[in-house]
Parts: C-alpha cells; sequence; structure tokens
C-alpha cells in the first residue's frame, strides 16, 4: 500500500498535467458546452478531456485504484480511491475568470490522506498530507486568527438548481448583518485552501460533491480549521463548514438556527 506521500506526489504531478491541458484547451476557446443537472449547470469539452486524462494517468501508474470523478462517476471498488473534479469552477472557466481548479484527493480506506488543489488559471497549488500540515509551495499554512463572526469574512457558494438557490439566498439574508462580509469566488476547492491561508475566516456551502471539498478540506483541516457539517454530521451534500476553531462554533450554530442544511 503506498504511503499518503507518495500518493501525494502522484496527485500533484497529474494535477499539474491537468491544469496545463485545461489551460491549452482554455487558449483555443472554450467548446462542447452543455448543460448537466440544470440550464446553469455547464460542463465543457475540457471537463471530460481532463478527467479522462486524469484517469489515464493514474490508470498508468497505479492501475486498480478506483476513481470518483465529477464527469464519469464512480469505476469500482479498491482500498484506494481518487476523487477529482478535474475543473472545479467550470463557470469562471467558461467565462475566463481566473478563479478554476482542478482538485485530486486520495482516500484510502474511506478517509481522505492526501489531496492537492491547483489553481490552473494561476499556477498557485495547495497540497496537504494528513497529520502532516497544510502547503502552498514550500509555505506551511495556517487558518485565520479570528475569533469573532461579527468581523469574519466568510465565502460561500450557490447550487444550480433554482429552489436551492433560493433557500441560500434566504439563509445568506439571515446572516449577511452577522458577519465581515460574503465572498462567493466561484470555486468550492478553492474557497477551502484560502480558509487554509486565512484570506477567507470561514467558508460554508450547501450541496457540495465529494469532489468539491475532499481535497480542499483536507488542505483546511490540516491548516486548523474544523471541517465538518451540521449537527454532528460529517462535511457532505447537506452542508460544509470550515473554519478555525472559536468561529466554527459561531458559524455552525447560526447556519443551524437558520435552517441551513434543511430545504432543497
Ligand atoms: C461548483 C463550484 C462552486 C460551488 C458549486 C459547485 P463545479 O463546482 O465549486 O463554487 O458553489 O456548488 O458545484 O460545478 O464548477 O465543478
Amino acid at each position: 500500500m503506498a504511503q499518503p506521500v507518495e500518493l501525494l506526489a502522484l496527485a500533484v504531478s497529474v494535477a499539474r498535467s491537468a491544469s496545463d491541458l485545461a489551460n491549452r484547451m482554455r487558449a483555443e476557446g472554450v467548446s462542447g458546452v452543455t448543460t448537466k443537472s440544470t440550464a446553469t449547470d455547464v460542463v465543457t469539452a475540457a471537463d471530460r478531456a481532463v478527467e479522462r486524462h486524469v484517469r489515464e494517468e493514474l490508470a498508468r501508474a497505479r492501475p486498480g485504484d478506483a476513481v470518483l470523478g465529477e464527469e464519469y462517476g464512480a469505476d469500482r471498488d479498491a482500498p484506494v480511491r481518487w476523487i477529482l473534479d478535474p475543473i472545479d469552477g467550470t463557470v469562471n472557466y467558461l467565462y475566463d475568470l481566473p478563479q478554476y481548479a482542478v482538485s485530486l484527493a486520495a482516500e484510502v480506506g474511506g478517509v481522505v490522506v492526501a489531496g492537492v488543489v491547483r489553481n490552473a488559471a494561476t499556477g498557485r497549488e495547495w497540497t496537504a498530507v494528513r497529520g502532516g500540515g497544510a502547503f502552498a509551495g514550500q509555505r506551511r499554512l495556517a487558518v485565520s486568527g479570528e475569533t469573532d463572526l461579527g468581523q469574519a469574512l466568510v465565502g460561500t457558494g450557490f447550487g444550480y438548481a433554482a429552489e436551492r438557490r433560493l433557500h441560500q439566498a434566504r439563509v445568506l439574508a439571515g446572516l449577511i448583518g452577522h458577519i465581515r462580509d460574503i465572498r462567493r469566488f466561484g470555486a468550492a476547492s478553492i474557497d477551502l485552501c484560502l480558509v487554509a491561508e486565512g484570506s477567507l475566516d470561514a467558508y460554508y456551502e450547501k450541496g457540495l460533491n465529494a469532489w468539491d471539498h475532499a481535497a480542499g478540506g483536507l488542505v483546511a483541516a490540516e491548516a486548523g480549521a474544523l471541517v465538518t457539517g451540521l449537527d454532528g454530521a460529517p462535511p457532505g451534500p447537506d452542508m460544509v463548514v470550515a473554519a478555525p476553531p472559536a468561529l466554527h462554533t459561531q458559524l455552525h450554530d447560526r447556519l443551524s438556527a437558520l435552517g441551513a442544511a434543511g430545504g432543497p
């Protein structure tokens, strides 16, 4: 069985070539744009090509591992499973906004042990190995020291279905008067890494899939964030809350009181 550091090394190398492919395809003009769950949930030829590339590279290096990817789903059961968002922030990719990432995590026995998030547009890269800290290049990351929710800059995101968005907007309306401000950058994996480096004090979102938060969640946790769901639940589709411990309690309790994990 490979060690987490070896899995991370492979993840980083694959994420880099995957980012190059995404950028080359972006430079040629975005093509093959279609929609998925709703009319605003877009997918491009690049999302699919990058996922195929990553699957090929992983299969070459470690045949037999499982992959769960946003565009092609799950393949098999295996002790090591890779969790991939080939382009997190597809809408940003479409609009050429430099905030989209390849997000790749390695899970062993159901536990995420290594992860990389690479902003393909800027080349910024965040990595973590469970128990080994979180890094941006050689720089070890630490969450912000903010302890007052009223002074916290909070990231979030919205789903693609109208009913879900309405629910998320109501929750945001209940939160916005109790925080410094809100940011919506459009790539959950990067948002979690911004929490890790203290550029956001906290982040929350309902409706994320594992490929959106597996790698970034590990980076945030290894930088000192608590990464959970609400009311004792693990991070998952109902809610992901990431924040330094003192802030986490306040944000968690307010989101819980607002019924943020419920609804569509
Ligand atoms: C989306 C982004 C966005 C978040 C959405 C995700 P995608 O992922 O991470 O920031 O708000 O919930 O679905 O569709 O660009 O891979």
